[in-house]
């Protein structure tokens, strides 16, 4: 991969750059959220979870609240996945203690009430956070930007909220692949956008969170999952060509290694189901990023502290960025967060 040197004083950088560190950088999906007491006080006083995001001084604030407890090597812009069909003019809410709720998009009839052309002032007013929290964090953090893949963000607005299987977006998309094809493409459109105006604005990494990636069977994972990916990292890569991009294809499994070599990502973030010895051959070509279960940053303990002795030692001399398999949960205790820093900086 021919990414231009970045600052080398960003170490999180390096490893997309070809580089093995020790210790690694180390980061968490999540980081920013409800385990942590200054964010659920902050939370109580913004009102919305939307407004949270929309509100640059609000949303940088939160996300330099992990970075002042932990030292991460990389800050991930506090945002979510469900700007972009809120931006696109889909009713999205965030009703507290329930997760997000939409109203649903049920066929292609419905995809007229979406806005490509309407994005921009939302998008502009999350990137005023990224160049804000470009300024105030310390020169050696990078900064994440993100948003959702294509085919997770379009369960949500088919469904309407977040479902086991995806049920509703599948069958859509077995029943008028046409229509469906058309979602995918508005969605692709606007995460560009959305992603090179981060990238404009300070963002030095990008990550695509594919969270249900690993409910499409293969045919269907290559043509909702890697095409839109790919379209994504080369238009990108046009734009912004130092700025590495992470895929996250949540429970991928075997099709992982297609999914780096077809998309053209910089790095691959990997689940909890991930074997280690399949996360080692993976370096070899790309940069790799995981994958601790979160629920062993609730239990804590000797659990904890083997599991992340055992990935360490076999991600040693490989391209590696420690990381969870998936988001910090709300349960877990913020002293557990920082052991396992504690741990991973001791080798
Ligand atoms: O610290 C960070 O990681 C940055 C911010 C971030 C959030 N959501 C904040 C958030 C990121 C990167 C996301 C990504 C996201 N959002 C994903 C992909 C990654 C994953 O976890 O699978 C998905 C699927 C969503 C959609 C979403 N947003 C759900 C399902 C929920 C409700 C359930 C939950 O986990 O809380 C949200 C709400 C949300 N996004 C919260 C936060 C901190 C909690 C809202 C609150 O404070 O009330």
């Amino acid at each position: 991969m021919d990414l231009p040197s970045p600052s080398a004083d960003r170490r999180f950088l390096l490893p997309f750059a070809g580089r093995s560190l020790s210790p690694p950088p180390v980061w968490l999906m999540r980081q920013a959220g409800r385990y942590l007491p200054e964010y659920r006080a902050l939370r109580t006083k913004a009102g919305g979870f939307l407004e949270l995001c929309y509100t640059p001084a609000l949303a940088a604030e939160v996300t330099l609240q992990p970075i002042r407890r932990y030292g991460f090597d990389a800050a991930i812009l506090f945002s979510d996945i469900l700007v972009v069909p809120d931006a696109l003019g889909q009713k999205v809410e965030f009703p507290e203690g329930e997760g997000p709720r939409l109203e649903p998009l049920r066929g292609a009839a419905d995809l007229a009430r979406l806005k490509r052309q309407a994005t921009r002032p939302k998008f502009a007013a999350v990137c005023e956070t990224v160049a804000r929290l470009r300024q105030d964090l310390p020169h050696a953090t990078a900064l994440i930007g993100f948003c959702g893949a294509p085919w997770t963000v379009a369960t949500y607005m088919v469904s309407g909220r977040g479902t086991p299987d995806q049920a509703d977006a599948r069958a859509w998309a077995y029943r008028d692949a046409e229509g469906f094809s058309n979602l995918i493409s508005i969605l692709t459109e606007a995460s560009i956008d959305y992603l090179a105006m981060q990238a404009e604005a300070g963002a030095d990494a990008l990550q695509i969170f594919d969270t249900w990636a690993g409910s499409l069977p293969e045919d269907q994972f290559e043509r909702w999952v890697i095409e839109p990916t790919r379209r994504m990292v080369s238009a990108l890569k046009l734009r912004h060509a130092g700025v590495p991009i992470i895929g996250f294809p949540r429970g991928a499994g075997v099709r992982t290694t297609r999914y780096v070599h077809e998309t053209g990502v910089d790095g691959v973030g990997c689940d909890t189901g991930m074997p280690l010895a399949q996360m080692a051959g993976l370096a070899e070509a790309t940069a790799v990023q995981g994958n601790l279960d979160p629920l062993l940053l609730v239990a804590g303990g000797e659990a904890l502290d083997r599991r992340v002795r055992a990935i360490l030692e076999a991600m040693r001399t490989k391209r590696f960025v420690f990381n969870l398999g998936h988001g910090i949960v709300p349960e877990t205790p913020p002293e557990h967060v920082a052991r396992l820093v504690e741990l991973v900086r001791k080798i």
